[in-house]
Protein backbone atom coordinates (compact mmCIF):
# COMPACT_ATOMS: atom_id res chain seq x y z
CA UNK A 1 0.00 0.00 0.00
CA UNK A 2 1.81 3.25 -1.13
CA UNK A 3 1.31 6.25 1.07
CA UNK A 4 -0.02 9.69 -1.46
CA UNK A 5 -0.84 13.09 -0.52
CA UNK A 6 -4.01 13.80 -0.03
CA UNK A 7 -5.54 16.96 0.07
CA UNK A 8 -9.47 15.85 0.25
CA UNK A 9 -12.04 18.71 1.57
CA UNK A 10 -9.59 21.05 2.09
CA UNK A 11 -9.96 24.78 0.53
CA UNK A 12 -6.99 26.59 -0.37
CA UNK A 13 -5.60 29.67 -1.42
CA UNK A 14 -3.00 30.82 -3.67
CA UNK A 15 -1.51 34.12 -4.31
CA UNK A 16 0.60 34.85 -7.47
CA UNK A 17 -1.21 31.43 -8.92
CA UNK A 18 -1.38 32.61 -12.24
CA UNK A 19 2.29 32.20 -13.69
CA UNK A 20 5.27 30.22 -12.23
CA UNK A 21 5.33 28.19 -9.13
CA UNK A 22 1.74 29.60 -8.04
CA UNK A 23 0.47 28.13 -10.98
CA UNK A 24 2.02 24.82 -10.16
CA UNK A 25 0.91 24.67 -6.73
CA UNK A 26 -2.31 25.75 -7.31
CA UNK A 27 -2.81 22.94 -9.77
CA UNK A 28 -0.87 20.81 -7.68
CA UNK A 29 -3.46 21.41 -4.55
CA UNK A 30 -6.43 20.49 -7.16
CA UNK A 31 -4.95 17.82 -8.37
CA UNK A 32 -4.35 16.62 -4.12
CA UNK A 33 -7.99 16.55 -3.99
CA UNK A 34 -8.50 20.00 -2.49
CA UNK A 35 -12.41 20.90 -2.81
CA UNK A 36 -11.73 24.30 -4.44
CA UNK A 37 -8.51 26.03 -5.07
CA UNK A 38 -8.71 30.26 -5.21
CA UNK A 39 -6.22 32.06 -7.16
CA UNK A 40 -5.47 35.69 -5.66
CA UNK A 41 -3.35 37.44 -9.16
CA UNK A 42 -2.70 40.97 -10.02
CA UNK A 43 -5.22 40.75 -12.92
CA UNK A 44 -7.94 38.89 -14.21
CA UNK A 45 -6.37 37.80 -17.56
CA UNK A 46 -6.41 35.01 -19.73
CA UNK A 47 -3.52 33.12 -18.21
CA UNK A 48 -6.01 33.29 -15.21
CA UNK A 49 -8.72 32.03 -16.78
CA UNK A 50 -6.57 29.00 -17.83
CA UNK A 51 -5.76 28.30 -14.56
CA UNK A 52 -9.04 28.32 -13.47
CA UNK A 53 -9.82 25.80 -16.35
CA UNK A 54 -7.07 23.75 -15.48
CA UNK A 55 -8.25 23.64 -11.56
CA UNK A 56 -11.67 22.71 -12.85
CA UNK A 57 -10.25 19.56 -14.90
CA UNK A 58 -8.23 18.22 -12.02
CA UNK A 59 -11.87 17.41 -10.07
CA UNK A 60 -11.40 21.10 -7.95
CA UNK A 61 -13.57 24.23 -8.06
CA UNK A 62 -12.13 27.34 -8.49
CA UNK A 63 -12.21 30.90 -7.40
CA UNK A 64 -10.18 33.12 -9.33
CA UNK A 65 -9.98 36.84 -7.63
CA UNK A 66 -7.96 40.06 -8.95
CA UNK A 67 -5.88 41.86 -6.32
CA UNK A 68 -2.81 43.14 -5.27
CA UNK A 69 -1.22 41.43 -2.20
CA UNK A 70 0.50 44.61 -1.25
CA UNK A 71 -3.11 45.95 -0.61
CA UNK A 72 -4.04 44.74 2.74
CA UNK A 73 -8.08 45.27 1.63
CA UNK A 74 -7.25 42.79 -1.02
CA UNK A 75 -5.82 40.27 0.39
CA UNK A 76 -8.26 40.70 3.70
CA UNK A 77 -11.47 40.08 0.89
CA UNK A 78 -9.65 37.11 -0.83
CA UNK A 79 -9.66 35.36 1.96
CA UNK A 80 -12.97 36.54 3.27
CA UNK A 81 -14.40 35.13 -0.40
CA UNK A 82 -12.67 31.64 0.34
CA UNK A 83 -15.06 30.92 3.82
CA UNK A 84 -18.24 32.84 2.14
CA UNK A 85 -17.98 29.77 -0.44
CA UNK A 86 -16.57 27.00 1.26
CA UNK A 87 -17.08 27.63 4.95
CA UNK A 88 -13.43 27.43 5.19
CA UNK A 89 -9.65 28.03 4.83
CA UNK A 90 -7.40 25.31 5.72
CA UNK A 91 -4.45 26.41 3.14
CA UNK A 92 -2.87 29.29 2.57
CA UNK A 93 -0.21 29.70 0.06
CA UNK A 94 1.74 33.35 0.39
CA UNK A 95 3.57 32.91 -2.98
CA UNK A 96 3.48 36.23 -4.99
CA UNK A 97 6.26 38.30 -5.06
CA UNK A 98 9.04 40.10 -7.33
CA UNK A 99 12.57 39.58 -8.16
CA UNK A 100 14.90 42.61 -8.42
CA UNK A 101 18.35 42.95 -8.49
CA UNK A 102 20.52 45.77 -7.29
CA UNK A 103 22.93 46.68 -4.57
CA UNK A 104 23.00 49.20 -2.02
CA UNK A 105 24.39 51.82 -4.57
CA UNK A 106 21.61 51.64 -6.96
CA UNK A 107 18.66 50.75 -4.74
CA UNK A 108 16.35 53.69 -5.14
CA UNK A 109 14.32 53.65 -1.63
CA UNK A 110 11.03 53.10 -3.70
CA UNK A 111 12.29 50.16 -5.39
CA UNK A 112 13.29 48.80 -2.07
CA UNK A 113 9.69 50.08 0.00
CA UNK A 114 7.98 48.03 -2.77
CA UNK A 115 9.94 44.76 -2.42
CA UNK A 116 9.13 45.14 1.03
CA UNK A 117 5.27 45.43 0.01
CA UNK A 118 5.03 42.92 -1.91
CA UNK A 119 7.26 40.14 -0.74
CA UNK A 120 6.90 40.51 2.76
CA UNK A 121 4.06 42.59 3.82
CA UNK A 122 1.53 40.61 1.72
CA UNK A 123 3.03 37.56 3.70
CA UNK A 124 1.74 39.40 7.33
CA UNK A 125 -1.59 40.28 5.95
CA UNK A 126 -2.52 36.70 4.89
CA UNK A 127 -0.62 35.31 7.50
CA UNK A 128 -3.07 37.51 10.04
CA UNK A 129 -6.09 37.37 8.02
CA UNK A 130 -6.56 33.77 7.49
CA UNK A 131 -4.97 32.92 11.03
CA UNK A 132 -8.35 34.38 12.35
CA UNK A 133 -10.38 32.01 10.26
CA UNK A 134 -8.70 29.01 11.02
CA UNK A 135 -8.11 29.60 14.38
CA UNK A 136 -11.75 29.67 14.69
CA UNK A 137 -12.12 26.21 12.58
CA UNK A 138 -9.81 24.64 14.81
CA UNK A 139 -6.23 24.82 12.79
CA UNK A 140 -4.72 24.85 9.36
CA UNK A 141 -1.55 25.37 7.15
CA UNK A 142 0.11 28.30 6.20
CA UNK A 143 2.98 28.16 3.90
CA UNK A 144 5.52 31.37 2.90
CA UNK A 145 7.36 31.37 -0.42
CA UNK A 146 10.92 32.23 1.32
CA UNK A 147 14.01 32.12 -1.17
CA UNK A 148 17.75 30.58 -0.59
CA UNK A 149 18.67 34.44 -0.63
CA UNK A 150 16.39 34.71 2.89
CA UNK A 151 18.24 31.97 4.07
CA UNK A 152 22.02 32.79 2.73
CA UNK A 153 21.71 36.69 2.33
CA UNK A 154 22.21 36.05 -1.01
CA UNK A 155 23.55 38.28 -4.15
CA UNK A 156 20.88 39.29 -5.76
CA UNK A 157 19.43 42.67 -3.89
CA UNK A 158 19.05 44.22 -0.59
CA UNK A 159 15.41 44.72 -0.93
CA UNK A 160 14.99 41.08 -1.92
CA UNK A 161 16.95 39.48 0.42
CA UNK A 162 15.84 41.33 3.73
CA UNK A 163 11.86 40.60 2.36
CA UNK A 164 12.51 36.81 2.14
CA UNK A 165 15.05 36.60 5.30
CA UNK A 166 11.78 38.69 6.58
CA UNK A 167 9.36 35.49 5.58
CA UNK A 168 11.61 33.30 7.11
CA UNK A 169 11.16 34.90 10.61
CA UNK A 170 7.67 35.59 10.15
CA UNK A 171 7.42 31.81 9.70
CA UNK A 172 8.64 30.89 12.74
CA UNK A 173 6.75 33.70 14.83
CA UNK A 174 3.75 32.40 13.36
CA UNK A 175 4.68 28.25 14.37
CA UNK A 176 5.72 29.56 17.97
CA UNK A 177 2.28 31.49 18.46
CA UNK A 178 -0.47 30.01 16.27
CA UNK A 179 0.83 26.51 16.83
CA UNK A 180 -1.62 26.10 19.94
CA UNK A 181 -4.59 26.75 17.85
CA UNK A 182 -3.52 24.12 15.65
CA UNK A 183 -2.35 26.25 13.15
CA UNK A 184 0.97 25.00 11.46
CA UNK A 185 3.48 27.20 9.33
CA UNK A 186 6.29 26.72 7.08
CA UNK A 187 8.19 28.25 4.29
CA UNK A 188 9.90 27.02 1.23
CA UNK A 189 13.02 28.32 0.35
CA UNK A 190 13.36 27.23 -3.38
CA UNK A 191 16.90 28.06 -5.05
CA UNK A 192 17.23 28.25 -9.54
CA UNK A 193 13.26 27.50 -10.56
CA UNK A 194 12.73 28.29 -14.43
CA UNK A 195 9.78 30.52 -13.96
CA UNK A 196 9.29 34.13 -16.23
CA UNK A 197 10.96 35.52 -12.69
CA UNK A 198 14.67 33.92 -13.41
CA UNK A 199 14.63 34.45 -17.09
CA UNK A 200 14.06 38.33 -16.54
CA UNK A 201 16.42 38.02 -13.68
CA UNK A 202 19.38 35.87 -15.55
CA UNK A 203 19.01 37.18 -19.30
CA UNK A 204 22.52 36.70 -19.95
CA UNK A 205 23.54 33.17 -21.30
CA UNK A 206 26.82 33.12 -19.76
CA UNK A 207 25.42 34.12 -16.65
CA UNK A 208 23.89 31.35 -16.40
CA UNK A 209 26.07 28.86 -17.15
CA UNK A 210 27.89 30.07 -14.08
CA UNK A 211 24.63 30.14 -11.66
CA UNK A 212 23.26 26.58 -13.12
CA UNK A 213 27.51 25.47 -12.63
CA UNK A 214 26.80 26.21 -9.11
CA UNK A 215 23.62 23.50 -8.30
CA UNK A 216 24.59 20.25 -7.32
CA UNK A 217 21.75 18.70 -9.45
CA UNK A 218 23.32 20.46 -12.66
CA UNK A 219 19.99 22.29 -13.31
CA UNK A 220 17.19 24.95 -12.44
CA UNK A 221 14.52 23.24 -10.58
CA UNK A 222 11.61 22.88 -12.73
CA UNK A 223 8.07 24.95 -10.74
CA UNK A 224 6.16 21.18 -10.04
CA UNK A 225 9.16 20.02 -7.66
CA UNK A 226 8.63 23.35 -5.55
CA UNK A 227 4.72 22.11 -5.81
CA UNK A 228 5.09 18.74 -4.55
CA UNK A 229 7.10 20.44 -1.51
CA UNK A 230 4.06 22.74 -0.89
CA UNK A 231 1.60 19.64 -1.21
CA UNK A 232 3.27 17.90 1.32
CA UNK A 233 3.70 20.84 3.98
CA UNK A 234 -0.50 21.42 2.99
CA UNK A 235 -0.93 17.84 3.80
CA UNK A 236 -1.95 16.10 7.07
CA UNK A 237 1.22 13.94 6.30
CA UNK A 238 3.07 17.33 7.97
CA UNK A 239 1.26 17.34 10.68
CA UNK A 240 4.16 17.88 13.35
CA UNK A 241 5.98 19.95 10.41
CA UNK A 242 6.11 23.60 11.64
CA UNK A 243 8.68 26.75 11.56
CA UNK A 244 10.40 24.97 9.14
CA UNK A 245 12.40 26.80 6.03
CA UNK A 246 12.57 23.89 3.52
CA UNK A 247 15.31 24.19 0.79
CA UNK A 248 13.94 23.19 -2.55
CA UNK A 249 17.64 23.83 -4.62
CA UNK A 250 18.61 21.11 -5.76
CA UNK A 251 21.45 20.53 -2.97
CA UNK A 252 22.52 24.19 -3.26
CA UNK A 253 23.51 25.24 0.16
CA UNK A 254 25.16 28.61 -0.31
N1 LIG B 1 12.00 31.54 -9.66
C1 LIG B 1 12.89 31.39 -8.74
O1 LIG B 1 14.01 30.98 -9.01
C2 LIG B 1 12.55 31.71 -7.28
C3 LIG B 1 13.44 31.27 -6.30
C4 LIG B 1 13.15 31.48 -4.96
C5 LIG B 1 11.97 32.10 -4.60
N2 LIG B 1 11.11 32.54 -5.57
C6 LIG B 1 9.86 33.15 -5.10
O2 LIG B 1 8.77 32.35 -5.53
C7 LIG B 1 7.60 33.14 -5.72
C8 LIG B 1 7.04 32.90 -7.11
O3 LIG B 1 8.03 33.21 -8.06
P1 LIG B 1 8.00 32.77 -9.60
O4 LIG B 1 9.40 32.50 -9.97
O5 LIG B 1 6.95 31.74 -9.80
O6 LIG B 1 7.58 34.17 -10.21
P2 LIG B 1 6.66 34.58 -11.48
O7 LIG B 1 7.03 35.99 -11.77
O8 LIG B 1 6.76 33.55 -12.55
O9 LIG B 1 5.20 34.51 -10.85
C9 LIG B 1 4.83 35.36 -9.78
C10 LIG B 1 3.33 35.55 -9.82
O10 LIG B 1 2.97 36.45 -8.76
C11 LIG B 1 2.11 37.45 -9.26
N3 LIG B 1 2.28 38.69 -8.51
C12 LIG B 1 3.37 39.51 -8.50
N4 LIG B 1 3.13 40.58 -7.74
C13 LIG B 1 1.87 40.45 -7.26
C14 LIG B 1 1.04 41.26 -6.44
N5 LIG B 1 1.48 42.43 -5.96
N6 LIG B 1 -0.21 40.83 -6.16
C15 LIG B 1 -0.67 39.66 -6.65
N7 LIG B 1 0.06 38.84 -7.44
C16 LIG B 1 1.32 39.24 -7.75
C17 LIG B 1 2.53 37.63 -10.72
O11 LIG B 1 1.48 38.22 -11.48
C18 LIG B 1 2.86 36.20 -11.14
O12 LIG B 1 1.74 35.51 -11.63
C19 LIG B 1 8.05 34.57 -5.47
O13 LIG B 1 7.72 34.93 -4.12
C20 LIG B 1 9.56 34.52 -5.65
O14 LIG B 1 10.21 35.53 -4.94
C21 LIG B 1 11.38 32.36 -6.90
Amino acid sequence: MGVSISLKDKAALVTGGGRGMGRAIALRFAEAGCKGVAVLELMQDEALEEVGEEIKKRGSEPLLIAGDVSDCEAVRKAVDSVVQKWGRIDVLMNNAGIGRRGDFFNTPEDEWKKVLDVNLSSVFYGMKYAAGYMKEQGGGAIINMASMSGVTGGTQGPHYSASKAGVIALTKFGAMTLGKFGIRVNAMAPGYIQTDMLEALFKDPEVRKQRWATIPAGRPGDPQEVANMAAFLASDLASYVSGDTMLVTGGRLS
